[in-house]
């Protein structure tokens, strides 16, 4: 069957290894299978939905993009572009508004983390509408599928719902696209293993970290918790040295040293080649700026038409 797939990371700071096995290392596989059919960019209008300072999100965009590519991302072979170059996604967010209800997006876990504590009035609406954009960033380039973690699994759902609602309305355009992974992952905080990992502190090992910082997190992480239910601590780490092939080097996994050093070696050596082309990549902006540049071009071809034949549904002149 001829796959399309699409996938976005947002512009929040560095990638770290749960973005890495849940997301950027399928696009790989992905590329290397479909080349021409993939899609992936970067969300700096998702990034700018939660609190953020001036020039924050350009750096993190660079960032973010050094990663995509040191990561083997080819914008020979995929298009890879910068979200906020192409507004056919805002455009079509904004119609896709007007078909969701809003008990949807109240709905989204991700909403109410983030708005948690923030008295309701002073939640922004972009916040809310988020999975909307989402939705328009997926749906403008009819994707099959959408290699994404577990955490975006919900949003998923939301723009295979909206997919629908337009179809059944106005017809026939969009599929219903679907996750890649048949189980899509959730890598633990090292800090708190009974949450997701995500970028702060020392919960998260960053894709570029040298390995004497990889092996100074490892040996923070927890392994003991009071959860009685075993030690989600323990069984990320194993999960980690399982998902970089290493289980077989370790002899006693109840030695939490051993498993320690040998998942930082692992880890280290795997991103060896990774960091120093992230470094060569950064030392030249302006080149990833052109490289955004250009795949946004190639993107809006095929968003912009997506846009015109929505229009032309809907009945706008
Ligand atoms: P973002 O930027 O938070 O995360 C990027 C990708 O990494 C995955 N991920 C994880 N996977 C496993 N374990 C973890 N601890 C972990 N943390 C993050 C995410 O599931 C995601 O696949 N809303 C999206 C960005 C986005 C997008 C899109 C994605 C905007 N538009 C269109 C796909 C299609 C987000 O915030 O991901």
């Amino acid at each position: 069957m001829k796959e399309t797939i699409l996938s976005g990371i947002r512009a929040s700071g560095k990638l770290h290894i749960g973005n890495y096995l849940g997301a950027l290392k399928q696009f790989i596989e992905l590329q290397d299978k479909y080349g021409r059919n993939c899609y992936f960019f970067i969300a700096d209008l998702h990034a700018i939905t939660t609190p953020f300072k001036f020039d924050e999100v350009s750096e993190d965009t660079i960032q973010v993009a050094a990663d995509y590519l040191a990561a083997g991302i080819d914008p020979e072979k995929s298009t890879f572009f910068l979200q906020s170059y192409v507004p056919a996604h805002t455009q079509l967010a904004w119609i896709f508004e007007s078909i969701t209800p809003l008990g949807e997006l109240y709905r989204m876990t991700q909403f109410k983390e983030k708005s948690e504590g923030i008295k309701n009035e002073s939640v922004n609406t972009g916040l809310l509408t988020y999975p909307v954009l989402m939705a328009a960033d997926i749906l403008l380039y009819k994707p099959t599928l959408v290699p994404v973690g577990e955490d975006q699994t919900q949003h998923l759902e939301l723009t295979r719902k909206i997919a629908r609602k337009f179809n059944n309305k106005f017809g026939k355009t969009f599929p219903e696209p679907k996750n890649y992974a048949l189980k899509p992952l959730r890598i633990m905080s090292l800090t708190d293993p009974t949450k997701k990992m995500s970028k702060t502190g020392d919960e998260a090992l960053m894709l570029d970290d040298p390995p004497d910082e990889i092996l100074r997190k490892l040996k923070k992480a927890v392994t003991a918790t009071d959860t009685k239910q075993g030690s989600p601590g323990v069984d990320n780490l194993k999960f980690l040295l399982e998902q970089f092939g290493a289980t077989a080097q370790v002899k006693d996994f109840s030695k939490y040293n051993e498993l320690k050093e040998t998942l930082a070696k692992t880890i280290a050596d795997y991103f060896a080649d990774f960091r120093a082309k992230k470094k060569t990549l950064l030392s030249k902006p302006d080149q990833i700026h052109e490289i955004l540049a250009e795949g946004a071009k190639k993107a809006s071809k095929v968003a912009s038409q997506t846009l015109a034949e929505v229009k032309q549904k809907i009945g706008l002149i």
